[in-house]
């Protein structure tokens, strides 16, 4: 007689299920981990370029910690406000699936967390894999707190590409000598620009070229014959950047944690908010290089155009050998710019499809203009604004997300046009009359997995200008950019339905159009808006209010508990 319990007994054969069950439960949970971090923020004193000053930071480093996790991990991060200023963080190009309340955006998904207050982000990152970052998303605070986020592909799971033998982040970001949010308060009490920014950075570095820097250089050793996977990202507030290694080319193999068709390229450009992983490899004569960093401004308006500089620097080369710089591209070179952003493709393979929508649902066409605003105290009893559909952006008092959850009325308005109010030639002479801009806190109201086709077209209003698009929430295809007017009747015809770039930050070329797409399955409130921290303030942005879907998980979730009140 087989004994109770034993494994020829029906119990016997419960308990082998249990045991399985739990085995394959315990697996699942290795694969998918939590991973915690906490972050305090902080005034640290920071000194650079001869100047010390009080930053603020996260965990008193600059820039503050990366963020490591592999797709499918859920992260819970814990932020505590210590600094004089009420302020949120947002996970940049984190899609955040029905998940706004993690997202960021002060008064766009959350109220500002509160001095000596604190907020948990908790989310889950599902099927991302690359290069992402994180920064304060209030006033200009994003100048020094920000880093990166690093998503490693599941076990298992390859890169699309030769694998790297190490790999090194390099974060590019702007300096200012005095107080950034004071510096922007002058500008705002004036109604003009704020100083521009003093030096460029990498890793919080402006490297020899500038004063009192020697010991503020970014050295990133190398050994000759390896493969390096360089994780760039653009934090600058508002210049887009060329970045170039003395001596080396760059295959571009990943943009905002998408995988592209390799390319090889002498130099890069990034705009805020962007991000790039390039492969190369240290083939050179052994030496030390410079990777350096400049702006691209190709239209008179001013620029901070000093160079950064960080060292390639391959083992054993003594410090005393002097670098060379790279060649970059010209600070004007349009021609650099539209065809490197030609170049970029979606990988579109087997395992990372490219699933551009074909048939739109929704189609909207939006102008960027510069304008005015009145204003009393300013100088000219005006104000410089900018608008999108001439409309400029106020901000809210409360959580837009949090309104529309709870159906609040009198926070904002689902009435975003889909047009502007009237056309006129875009991109033809310089238009400086009639240049008040009306305001609103106006919504665009997409129903739930409807495809969106959206052209953002940069208009002549004032001075045209390139600008970075970034949309929260999503990713988006881009599958069409031109120069001049876009042409309803004709440009469609011509876009990339195949392997068009896949990204949550578009660069807009100056005097010219980017067409994207996606499909608006990802309930919520999503903050839309140009990456220069300048026009942002000037209410270059709107909100897309993505409806609820049928599904049980389709809808916006319950907020956390945490939520901090406004
Ligand atoms: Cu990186 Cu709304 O921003």
């Amino acid at each position: 007689m087989a004994s109770p319990g034993g494994f020829g007994s029906f119990s016997g054969r419960i308990h082998l299920f249990v045991f399985a069950f739990v085995m394959f439960v315990c697996c699942l949970r290795a694969e998918a981990a939590t991973k915690k971090y906490q972050f305090d923020v902080q005034v640290s004193n920071v000194s650079r370029l001869c100047h010390a000053k009080p930053i603020v930071t996260v965990n008193g480093r600059f820039p503050g910690p990366t963020i490591y996790a592999r797709e499918g991990d859920r992260v819970i991060i814990n932020v505590s406000n210590h600094a004089q200023y009420n302020m949120s963080i947002h996970w940049h190009g984190l899609k955040q699936y029905a998940n706004g309340w993690a997202d960021g955006p002060a008064y766009i998904t959350q109220c500002p967390i509160k001095t000596e207050s604190s907020y948990v982000y908790d989310f889950n990152i599902t099927g991302q894999r690359g290069t992402l970052w994180w920064h304060a998303h209030i006033f200009w605070l994003r100048a020094t707190v920000y880093g990166a986020i690093v998503i490693l592909p599941q076990q298992q799971t390859p890169y699309p590409f030769p694998k790297p033998d190490n790999e090194q982040v390099l974060v590019l970001g702007e300096w200012w000598h005095g107080d950034v949010e004071e510096i922007v308060k002058q500008g705002n009490a004036m109604g003009l620009p704020p100083n521009m920014s003093d030096a460029h950075t990498i890793n919080g570095k402006p490297g020899p070229l500038f004063p009192c820097s020697e010991k503020h250089t970014f050295a990133m050793e190398v050994e000759s014959g390896k493969k390096y996977l360089l994780r760039i990202v653009n934090a600058a507030l508002n210049d887009e950047l060329f970045f170039g290694i003395a001596g080396h080319n760059m295959t571009v193999v990943e943009i905002d944690a998408v995988y592209t068709k390799p390319f090889t390229t002498p130099a890069i450009l990034i705009a805020p908010g962007q991000t790039t992983n390039v492969l190369v490899y240290a083939n050179s004569a052994p030496g030390r290089y410079f990777m350096a960093v400049r702006p691209f401004q190709d239209v008179p308006i001013p620029v901070d155009n000093k160079t950064a500089t960080a060292i390639f620097q391959y083992k054993g080369i003594p410090n005393t050998v002097l670098p060379l710089l790279p060649q970059l591209p010209s600070p004007n070179d349009t021609t650099f710019a539209l065809s490197y952003n030609n170049k970029l493709r979606s990988l579109n393979s087997r395992n990372f499809p490219a699933n551009v929508p074909l048939k739109v649902d929704r189609k909207l066409f939006f102008t960027v203009g510069l304008g005015k605003s009145v204003c009393p105290t300013c100088i000219n009893g005006t104000r410089l604004s900018a608008s999108l559909n001439n409309i400029t952006f106020v901000m809210p008092q409360t959580g837009l997300l949090q309104a529309h959850y709870s159906n609040m009325k009198g926070v904002f308005t689902p009435d975003f046009p889909d047009k502007p109010p009237k056309a006129f030639n875009y991109t033809g002479a310089p238009l400086t009359a009639n240049l008040f801009t009306s305001h609103g806190t106006r919504l665009s109201k997409i129903a739930f997995n409807s495809t969106v086709e959206l052209v953002i077209q940069d208009t002549n209003l004032l001075s045209v200008e390139s600008h970075p698009f970034h949309l929260h929430g999503y990713n988006f295809f881009v599958v069409g950019t031109g120069v001049g007017n876009f042409d309803p009747a004709k440009d469609p015809s011509k876009y990339n339905l195949v392997d068009p770039p896949e990204r949550n930050t578009v660069g807009v070329p100056t005097g010219g159009w980017s067409a994207i797409r996606f499909r608006a399955d990802n309930p919520g409130v999503w903050f839309f808006h140009c990456h220069l921290e300048l026009h942002t303030g000037w209410g270059l942005k709107t909100a897309f209010v993505v409806e609820d879907g049928p599904g049980k998980d389709q809808a916006v979730r319950p907020p956390p508990k945490d939520l901090p009140p406004c």
